[in-house]
């Protein structure tokens, strides 16, 4: 057996046997790399003379491509039981529990909202919206608010920087600019003429206060009925049946108290009974019994003359009825809820304990999920 070809049985016998990448790698350095036993015979072939490089040339080359050959085979030998024994090690287990992965939840006030969407759907009422950013004709003087009305003192108004000689926009205080946003919008598509109208307007109202039960922003739902020969029974009966249908039981009392808002002649007030039920507070029953009494819940009256004028609509043939409810109340009495500030802190827990799930959501029809 020539040298080389003793080399090449050797060199290769060592690859085949080589037990790990970093054994093999060493190995091609050895024979392949600048100071390995293979370049030095090529270095070799420099040094000869043609007669001599053409006898002992193809041996050297041969020894390089086999020594060459060898490495690329056992690598990926190696690295396909590297492989293989990954597959086997790391393999997925189906039945193992998932990990947690954070849910969010449905706001209270958000549930609220789509619960009184759809109560008033059930009653033909349809939702309307108006901007936040309001004009103040909008905000008050359309609804019978003129200018150095005490009234528009009563709403801790937040204005808008305005130019000199212009009259700021407002952070409207109430949704009740809704009612005459859309008076205006039928009056105009009727040619004048108008048409019966059910409206409810659920949104974010601003006034500049804060306590435990105010906040500087918050929610409200406006309903507005206009229609021909509407009076104050169909206005009791809307809000006991929405009532009814929102605290989910049928022994819901109102109270009716004679009150004053500027755009509804004559005003109430509605307050709806509690009584002690184990020892808790809950809606229903009548709030003059033992341990009972009686919540405000919300503001309400027929039209006022001149609101209906300003919306467009003949008060001689048109009347109707308004009201306005604090949304984020309902959800306190609904919810068992306390502190109002709590509810647009943002407080993961308090959201995770109070929210609703979106897949399962108690809405009165039942929810996504039903
Ligand atoms: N806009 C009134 C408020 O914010 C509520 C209300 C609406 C009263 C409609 C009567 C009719 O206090």
């Amino acid at each position: 057996m020539s040298e080389v070809e003793a080399l090449r049985a050797g060199l290769v016998a060592d690859i085949d046997g080589a037990a790990s990448l970093d054994a093999l790698e060493a190995l091609r350095v050895g024979a392949l790399g600048k100071q390995g036993v293979v370049t030095a015979l090529l270095k070799t072939l420099g040094g000869m003379s043609p007669e001599e490089r053409l006898e002992k040339g193809p041996p050297i080359q041969d020894l390089r491509e086999s020594v060459t050959n060898a490495i690329a085979t056992r690598k990926a030998a190696l690295e396909q039981a590297a492989l293989d024994a990954r597959l086997a090690s790391e393999r997925v287990d189906m039945t193992l529990p998932a990990g947690d992965v954070p849910v969010g939840s449905i706001h209270p006030v958000s549930q609220v909202m789509d619960e009184l969407a759809e109560i008033f759907a059930d009653l033909g009422f349809s939702v309307a919206t108006g901007p936040e950013i309001e004009d103040q004709w909008y905000n008050f003087t359309a609804l019978n608010m003129p200018e150095s009305h005490p009234a528009r003192a009563m709403h801790d108004t937040f204005y808008l920087r305005a130019e000199e000689g212009v009259e700021s926009y407002v952070l409207r205080t109430h949704t009740s600019p809704v009612q005459i946003r859309t008076m205006k919008a039928v009056a105009q598509k009727t040619g004048g003429a108008g048409e019966p109208i059910r409206i409810i307007a659920p949104g974010r109202v601003y006034r500049s206060d804060s306590d435990a039960t105010h906040t500087p922003m918050f929610h409200q739902i406006e309903g507005l009925v206009i229609d021909k020969g509407i009076h104050l029974g169909h206005l009791k009966w809307t809000l006991e049946t929405f009532l009814k249908a929102f605290f989910e039981r049928d022994d819901i009392t109102l109270r009716l108290r004679p009150s004053y808002f500027p755009f509804t002649e004559p005003s109430v007030e509605v307050d709806v009974g509690y009584s002690l039920e184990n020892g808790q507070r809950v809606i229903g029953g009548s709030g003059d019994a033992p341990g009972g009494g009686w919540m405000e819940v919300l503001g309400s009256g027929m039209v006022n003359r001149r609101v209906i004028a300003a919306g467009g609509f003949d008060p001689d043939q048109w009347q109707g009825f308004a009201f306005g409810i604090g949304i984020d109340r309902l959800a306190m009495l609904k919810y068992g809820m306390n502190d109002l500030r709590a509810f647009f802190d943002g407080d993961l827990r308090w959201l995770k304990h109070y929210g609703f799930s979106a897949l399962d959501v108690p809405t009165l029809s039942g929810g996504v999920g039903a």
